[in-house]
């Protein structure tokens, strides 16, 4: 019997439009509120899982550099996790290449956690269908779920009663939006370097002391429903003031926590500004922000360059411009 020995997969970054902020289950990444991304066309992850038989140990190399600590014990696990349900125990050589800058809230840990949890389960032989693979790159980042699919994609949160929840629990694509909607997503790079505090921990931390954390939430529920309709609208005006609420509120209640998470700089609250001061003088522009300093903008695509010089010049900093991108996909795989 020929078995597959390696395989490759290509993931891109995601950025929510309603963001999830908090797991209600930390070994299951199960979130508090279900959230909805837009894939982008910029920054893709490749990695490549190759099986390798008589190893003791998986080795994992990150941009080219061994991976340690955290960074290491996380790909570990979820490697496990494939090994648990395909039952096989070779270990194996994880390689991944980001294009994008790693823990700097620019969604580096999404597209990996979606090309890895490919790439893995197509080495392993899990023969796994995209919403299997959806729930299962979930246990390795919980926005990487979305990261799967293209386009405008929700993560379902599965009930707190649900009998099963890590199978209610996935992600799927958004069909129902409205065909001449064409969304710009400009990531403005005020800072580059890794943040101090995870979102792992700074989710936590909001959860169990954010006085403002319960009403975020609620609100959250309700913005997901809001932005549905809004997408199938085609109506950008309110998918931008749903986005830069939905974001202003998740950072409102981590700077709330005890100690707080603080990720806005003064750099990010300048560009905030800007935009509001933008959309005062007719531009359609909306911030929203991950954990990290960075800001990104929500524009028509049609006013993308203009409005990105106009950011580039307003914090002098570069600027990337992002569409709708596509769902991971695999780029080879050998069997021997
Ligand atoms: C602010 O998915 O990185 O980008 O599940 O702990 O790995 P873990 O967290 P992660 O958190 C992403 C948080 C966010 C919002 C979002 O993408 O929805």
């Amino acid at each position: 019997m020929t078995r597959t020995s390696s395989a490759a997969a290509v993931a891109h970054p995601n950025i929510a439009l309603v963001k999830y902020w908090g797991k209600r289950d930390k070994v299951l990444v199960l979130p508090h509120a279900g959230s909805l991304s837009m894939t982008l066309d910029v920054f893709p992850t490749t990695t490549t899982v190759r099986i390798t038989p008589g190893t003791a140990e998986d080795s994992v190399f990150i941009d080219n550099v061994p991976a340690r600590g955290e960074a290491l014990r996380r790909i570990v696990d979820f490697l496990d996790l494939v090994r648990a349900r395909t039952g096989r125990r070779e270990r194996a050589r994880v390689e991944t290449h980001n294009t994008v800058p790693v823990g700097a809230g620019l969604a580096s840990s999404a597209a990996g956690f979606a090309a890895l949890a490919l790439a893995a389960a197509t080495a392993y032989d899990a023969c796994l269908d995209p919403t299997s693979l959806s729930r299962l790159a979930r246990r390795g980042s919980g926005s990487a779920c979305r990261s799967l699919f293209g386009g405008f994609v929700q993560w379902h949160a599965a009930h707190p009663g649900e009998q099963d929840p890590d199978h209610a629990s996935y992600a799927e694509p958004v069909h129902d939006v409205h065909p001449d909607l064409d969304i710009a997503l400009i990531a403005v790079l005020l800072q580059t370097t890794p943040k101090p505090v995870s979102s792992r921990e700074a989710m936590q931390r909001t959860v169990a002391t954010s006085p403002l954390f319960p009403s975020w939430l609620r609100s959250t529920r309700e913005a997901l429903a809001d932005m549905r309709a809004a997408l199938k609208d085609g109506d950008l005006d309110r998918i931008g003031a749903i986005a830069e609420r939905n974001a202003l509120g998740m950072h409102a209640a981590m700077e709330t926590a005890l100690p707080p998470v603080t990720y806005r700089t003064p750099a990010s609250h300048h560009l905030l500004n800007h935009v509001s001061a933008l959309r005062e003088r007719g531009e359609q522009t909306w911030a929203t922000m991950d954990a990290g300093p960075n800001v990104k903008v929500l524009c028509p695509a049609t006013d993308a360059t203009r409005i990105a010089a106009e950011l580039a010049a307003a914090s002098a900093s570069p600027t990337v411009i992002a569409r709708s991108g596509p769902a991971a996909t695999l780029i080879s795989q050998s069997r021997s």
